[in-house]
């Protein structure tokens, strides 16, 4: 039997390494792409470093030589294409590089697969998203609801959805897209709206932050749980005939609502007064009784500086075809058991990073004071 062997772009991501988890598992060679940074940074998949199936190659979404090259050596025979620059709002500040690799880049992937003459061995997954719906045209949205993208991320991303469909149609290759709803997880990066929110609660309740301030609080979010999501991906890939599919909870939240519970898992309890940029969270009672000073205290503030120029505010996917055709289970992790997954992951990493901080003071100054040499 010839052997599984994938190849995943953004490895080092948060998606990438709960996939690279997911295909190690099922006995796949996985190998990753990492780019250079001044600080070798990737916590992420640091634990699967050293696996003997698993193999990091330094690459560029940007530099198409760097991708022929790699797809050529690795000769992969799926290829889950997750690079991107991924944050909405950061999008707004670098609207090129964004399109560069998230547009760009996944017609990159596949002419590199047609370079090496890869078009039949291997097939290609490639991240679509939900902020393709963007100003939405009809709520929930499924494949067949129109697209409407609502910022320079989604633009690049509605070109790599398209040009994944072209070369489905023009070459007969197996490529298709995830469009894939928001899904979190203890991994997420800092300044997505619920790792924020997670991190801020576990701050506060330990003393280490005063305020969290956020945009839209209106904001209406389908998410889901990131472990659960990558069994889609590849599900997908093993699928009889290529297609798009949408994969979300079909369970709608706002932004309120994420933030809420966050700090009702953190021990503190908010009523929310007040409107729009002048709405507020403020402490109503407490778990415990060493929170007590919180009573009454604004923990939760709008800043108009987390306000977007064009906002995405009523995402709710219908995953109806991916329940029927792939088997996918939409509700294995509820939003109750994710927020509160979340949070108790952070409550653990704020008090360690504590621990750790106490540390570095003391043995600053006993190396000062000679105590430790
Ligand atoms: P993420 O945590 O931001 O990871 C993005 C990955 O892309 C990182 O590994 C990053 O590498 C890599 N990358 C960025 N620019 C690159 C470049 N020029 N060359 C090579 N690698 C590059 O994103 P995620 O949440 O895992 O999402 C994975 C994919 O799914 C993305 O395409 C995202 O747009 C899409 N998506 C995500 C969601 C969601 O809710 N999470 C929903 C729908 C679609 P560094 O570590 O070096 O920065
Ligand atoms: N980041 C952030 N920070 N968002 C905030 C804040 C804040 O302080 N306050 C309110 N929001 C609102 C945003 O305006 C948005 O409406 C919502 O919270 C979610 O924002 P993000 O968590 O940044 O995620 P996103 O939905 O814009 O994008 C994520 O999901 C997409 C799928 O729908 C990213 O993972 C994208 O890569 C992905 O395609």
């Amino acid at each position: 039997m010839s052997k599984n062997i994938a190849l995943i772009t953004g490895v080092t991501g948060q998606d990438g390494s709960y996939l690279s988890e997911f295909l190690l598992a099922k006995g796949y060679e996985v190998h990753g792409i990492i780019r250079r940074s001044s600080v070798d940074y990737r916590e992420r998949i640091a634990h699967l470093e050293g696996t003997p199936n698993f193999h990091l190659h330094y690459a560029d979404m940007g530099d198409s030589m760097s991708l022929v090259k790699l797809v050529g050596k690795v000769q992969p025979t799926e290829i889950y294409n997750l690079a991107a620059q991924s944050h909405v709002q950061v999008s707004f500040d670098a609207p090129e590089f964004t399109a560069d690799v998230d547009a760009v880049g996944v017609l990159r992937i596949l002419e590199a697969v047609r370079t090496n003459h890869l078009e039949k061995a291997c097939k290609i997954y490639q991240a679509s998203t939900s902020e393709l719906y963007g100003k939405v045209e009809e709520v929930p949205q499924n494949e067949n609801t129109p697209f409407h993208p609502y910022s320079p991320y989604a633009v690049a991303k509605l070109y790599g959805f398209w040009i994944i469909k072209e070369y489905r149609e023009a070459y007969n290759m197996f490529c298709c897209s995830g469009i894939l709803f928001n899904h979190e997880s203890e991994r997420r990066g800092e300044t997505f709206v619920t790792r924020k929110i997670t991190l801020a609660a576990a701050r506060i309740a330990q003393g280490k932050q005063d305020c969290l301030y956020l945009g839209n609080l209106d904001s209406l979010r389908d998410w889901g749980y990131a472990k659960d999501y990558v069994e889609c991906m590849w599900l997908i890939l093993q699928h009889e005939t290529p297609e798009d599919f949408v994969i979300a909870t079909g369970v709608q939240h706002t932004v309120r609502e994420f933030a809420s519970l966050a700090f009702h898992y953190a021990g503190i309890e908010l009523r929310w007064e007040g409107q729009g940029i002048d709405e507020k969270g403020i402490v109503a009672s407490v778990s415990n009784p060493s929170l007590s000073h919180l009573i009454g205290k604004t923990v939760v503030a709008v800043s108009e500086a987390f306000y977007r120029p064009t906002d995405v505010v009523n995402l709710w996917g219908d995953p109806t075809k991916a329940k029927n055709k792939l088997g996918w289970n939409p509700q294995t992790t509820s939003f109750e058991q994710l927020v509160q997954i979340m949070v108790n992951h952070d409550m653990q990493k704020v008090a360690a990073d504590h621990v750790a901080s106490v540390m570095r003071t003391n043995l600053a100054e006993y190396l000062e004071k000679g105590i430790v040499k």
